[in-house]
Parts: structure tokens; C-alpha cells; sequence
């Protein structure tokens, strides 16, 4: 009879093999492994094919394909972890500095955690000021269709981190999450809103994956492996919550740029919405899941902290490639990890 203890102690503690192994295509397998190689070098192009391939093996991954097989599961589940894993290393040695000076106590960690609002990277980018500002309709047209490279839907990223949390925790998700779906209106569905606003830009969710920036890419990717992970939990609320404690800044500069330009309210209704939504999100997600998590187990802090800083980073790092795109020089934002 197995021995399910020691099998449940193997899984917890074992060094597993390489999960390419799984694929038995040599050539496919060496060439996943010298782009992922490469985006770990940080190499330019590497990263523009990582990042692409990801995103596209990722929503294979998610669709709902009926001809999909569990051995087609475990396939993309395997190459998709492989990457992930080894990319996120990578990211989580960027970031690593500036977890030093986080505090260990509970009350201490939420007011740092808020503080990244002020001194986060990519906080008070003036690239909203421009969008807000001066931006023309095609810019910010450049804008929306890389924004919609970030997009991996907030309501499923909730659902997939949701499951299993404590009564109390859940019932906060599933507010935000019914918020998500508009309170039960189609019309009122965040993901609806953004697709009406991405039609009268003209644009489509079709196959606009090539003229989209790997740093957008690496967003969605970076929140997609949270979420799908039990691993990175934490990292997923900790991502998730300083979303919604620093979009309402963003929202409200993109929305006056696209008023500006003359659009109708219907049209920007997503970005009034979140300027104005997301800071009562964040007051809950403080109080009602990052505070009874971190009670549970404070262990948890440094890894809401590392998926907060990583999320950071990942939007600073969209700012700095549509600053370069759009031609605007901000030099104090040319190191990615600034504080100012
Ligand atoms: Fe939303
Ligand atoms: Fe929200």
C-alpha cells in the first residue's frame, strides 16, 4: 500500500526533474530553453520572444478548447511553469533590494505597503500627464492597444486566487469580483466597458498580440503565473491589491486625456469607473484580505511585498517603452528601479 505520508513529504520538499522533459520534441525543447536562456540575460530580443510565446502558450493554456485532451493540460501546464519559474527568478533579483527595508509587523507592513503609492516604481509617471495633457487621439490610441497586453482579466485572476481562502476573505473577493461583473448587468462587465472602449478606438482583441510590446506581455504573463499558482498565493494578493491601491491616479489622468480628445463618456466609462472604484477596492482588499492573510501567517508580508513590487516594476517598465515609442524624454525615470 502506498505510503501517502512520505509521498505528500517527497512533493513538499522534492527537486524535481526538468518538466520540459515531458515534451519529446529535442529541438522544441532546446529552443524553449535558449529563449527562456535569453530573457533571463535580459537580452532584448530573447525577451520579445519569451514574452510572446508565453502569452500565446497562456492562452492556450486557458482557453476552453473542446478538443482538449488532460495530457494537452499537463503539456502546456509543464512549459508554461518552466518558463515561469525560471523568468520570475530573474524578476524577484531585480526587486530584491527593495524588500530590505520592509518591516516586519503588521501594522508597520500596511503603511509601507501604502506608501508604495508614493514611492513605488512607475508611481506619478508623467507619461499620464502627457496622456492627460497633450497626448493626441492616435496616441493614446498607442496607449490602449498596448494596455490591452496588460489585460488578463482582473475578475479571473480573482477567481483563480480565490479558491480556498477563509470564509471571510472569500466574501471580499466575491464583492470585488461582482463588481468586476458589473453587478449583474452585462453592460456593466469591467471587461465589457474596456472592450467598448478598445471599438471605438478602432481597434481589436483579435490577433493584436504582434503589434504589442513584450513589457506589456510581461505584465499579463507575470500575473497569470500568480494566479495559477497555490506557490505564489500570496504574490497574487499582494499584485492584485496594489493594483487597486494605484490605478485610481493613473484612471483619472488616461480618462482626461480621452475626454480631451472627445470622446463620449460612455466610451472612457472604464477609466472614470476605476478612478473612482478601485480606491474603495483598495480599502477593502487592506482590511478584509491582506490583514486576516498576514494574521493567519505573517510569513506572508515579504511575499505580498514581492508580488506588489513586482507588479511595480512590471507597469514601470511599460511606461518607459511607450515613453521611448511616443518620443518623450523623462530622464529620471531611465533606471527602472527609481525611487524618487
Ligand atoms: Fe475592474
Ligand atoms: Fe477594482
Amino acid at each position: 500500500m502506498m505510503n501517502i505520508d512520505s509521498l505528500l513529504k517527497q512533493i513538499e520538499t522534492g527537486d524535481f526533474h526538468n518538466p520540459l522533459t515531458n515534451l519529446q520534441d529535442q529541438d522544441l525543447r532546446d529552443e524553449i530553453m535558449r529563449v527562456t536562456a535569453g530573457a533571463v540575460a535580459d537580452d532584448e530580443k530573447s525577451c520579445s520572444e519569451f514574452h510572446h510565446y508565453l502569452a500565446i502558450l497562456n492562452k492556450h493554456r486557458l482557453s476552453l478548447s473542446v478538443a482538449r485532451s488532460p495530457q494537452t493540460d499537463l503539456l502546456l501546464n509543464s512549459i508554461c511553469t518552466f518558463m515561469e519559474i525560471e523568468w520570475l527568478n530573474r524578476e524577484r533579483q531585480r526587486i530584491s533590494p527593495l524588500l530590505s527595508g520592509m518591516p516586519d509587523d503588521e501594522e508597520s507592513f500596511i503603511q509601507w505597503f501604502e506608501q508604495l503609492q508614493q514611492n513605488g516604481p512607475g508611481q506619478h509617471h508623467p507619461l499620464f500627464d502627457y496622456l492627460a495633457e497633450q497626448a493626441t487621439r492616435e496616441e493614446l490610441r498607442y496607449f490602449l492597444l498596448q494596455e490591452m497586453g496588460t489585460e488578463a482579466g482582473f475578475d479571473d485572476l480573482i477567481s483563480l486566487t480565490q479558491f480556498k481562502t477563509p470564509p471571510s476573505v472569500k466574501l471580499e473577493l466575491a464583492r470585488n469580483y461582482w463588481d468586476e461583473m458589473g453587478g449583474g448587468e452585462l453592460e456593466g462587465m469591467h471587461s465589457e466597458l474596456l472592450s467598448r472602449l478598445v471599438s471605438s478606438f478602432q481597434l481589436s482583441w483579435e490577433d493584436y498580440y504582434e503589434d504589442v510590446h513584450w513589457a506589456p506581455l510581461a505584465l499579463s504573463n507575470l500575473m497569470i503565473a500568480f494566479a495559477m499558482k497555490r506557490a505564489y498565493f500570496s504574490q497574487s494578493i499582494g499584485a492584485l491589491g496594489i493594483i487597486e491601491l494605484t490605478a485610481p491616479e493613473r484612471c483619472l489622468r488616461v480618462m482626461e486625456g480621452m475626454k480631451r480628445v472627445k470622446l463620449r463618456d460612455d466610451e472612457y466609462k472604464y477609466y472614470a469607473l476605476h478612478s473612482l472604484l478601485d480606491q474603495e477596492h483598495w480599502a477593502g482588499w487592506k482590511m478584509n484580505v491582506m490583514q486576516p492573510l498576514i494574521r493567519e501567517y505573517p510569513e506572508r508580508m515579504v511575499k505580498m511585498a514581492e508580488g506588489a513590487l513586482l507588479r511595480l516594476f512590471a507597469g514601470a517598465r511599460c511606461f518607459k517603452v511607450y515613453c521611448n515609442h511616443l518620443r518623450l524624454q523623462f530622464d529620471s525615470y531611465s533606471d527602472l528601479l527609481h525611487i524618487h
